[in-house]
């Protein structure tokens, strides 16, 4: 068997065509979705990841600010501005690049984000929300994950998914998520002893570790659906993802390649997060 192949860019222009005729009718009763991205530092990972941000923004119709602030910034001026984003009308979402310099915390920064606005869905109020399933924003690249599952009429009723990686980011929220939907979750980590007894009873496998090659074709029951999170770089400085495409796409039903797959979904649900805090702000 073949993989059927889950394509994340082709599907991000579906969501993004439907986030813009959302952003017309929002602008039509004189609201204007509005985005801020602020960047500390100049990590050259986070500068790319900012820059498709705005450009995405910009291509479905809504207002964006990029903030830029040396790596010197005190985290007081960083809370100060964030504090002065929260308090503007004109502003539905703000998102904080990750990671931030050392000396400042992190932590501290994401719970200053307004819940209404925390598009990225780090506030502890989001992930409470999650948890308890109450309205609140999602974190984009599990709630992506979701949105591909039901791209392809994938019914996770009863389904055994096994997560690998358990950040606060992807794992576990993704895990609440397949939860959600009445899926038996099970959640891997590095301390996981013998993955591939796992991963060989799972109907769906999701792969967020950020390491290459932690699924081989071996680990992966024939017919099962695999979502490959990871961002990394191969010996000849290629972009590739945590899962060995080449071969898993051999045993597995469906699959997401990198890149192309999750990634574009990514910032897509950050579009539709933005959106929805928009929308839930002029209601
Ligand atoms: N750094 C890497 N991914 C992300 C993300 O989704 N949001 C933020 N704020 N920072 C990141």
């Amino acid at each position: 068997m073949t993989a059927q192949i889950i394509d994340g860019n082709a599907l991000s222009k579906q969501l993004r065509t439907e986030v813009a005729t959302r952003a017309e009718a929002l602008k039509a009763k004189g609201v204007t979705p509005g985005l801020a991205v602020v960047l500390v530092g100049d990590n050259p990972a986070s500068q790319v990841y900012v820059r498709n941000k705005v450009k995405a923004c910009e291509d479905s119709g809504l207002h964006s600010v990029l903030e830029k602030y040396e790596a010197t910034m005190t985290e007081a001026d960083l809370l100060a501005r964030v504090e002065a984003l929260n308090n503007d009308p004109g502003i539905h979402g703000i998102l904080v690049q990750l990671p931030l310099p050392a000396h400042i915390d992190a932590q501290k920064v994401i719970e200053a984000v307004s819940p209404a606005k925390d598009v990225d869905g780090f506030h502890i109020a989001s992930a409470g929300a999650l948890m308890t399933g109450m309205p609140g924003f999602w974190p984009c690249t599990p709630y992506g994950c979701m949105k591909m599952l039901e791209s392809i009429g994938y019914e996770l009723r009863g389904k055994h998914a096994v997560v690998i990686g358990r950040s606060n980011i992807v794992g576990k929220p993704m895990a609440l998520m397949l939860l959600q939907k009445d899926a038996t979750v099970t959640v891997a980590h590095s301390r996981t002893q013998n993955l591939k007894a796992l991963t060989l009873q799972a109907d769906v496998i999701v792969a967020a570790v950020g390491k290459r090659n932690v699924l081989t074709a071996d680990m992966v029951k024939p017919g099962a659906v695999v979502l490959d999170v990871g961002m990394n770089r191969n010996d000849e400085g290629k972009l590739c993802g945590d899962v060995d495409f080449e071969g898993v796409k051999q045993v597995a039903s469906h699959i997401t390649p990198v890149p192309g797959g999750v990634g574009p979904m990514t910032i897509t649900m950050l579009l539709v997060n933005t959106l929805e805090a928009a929308e839930r702000a002029s209601k």
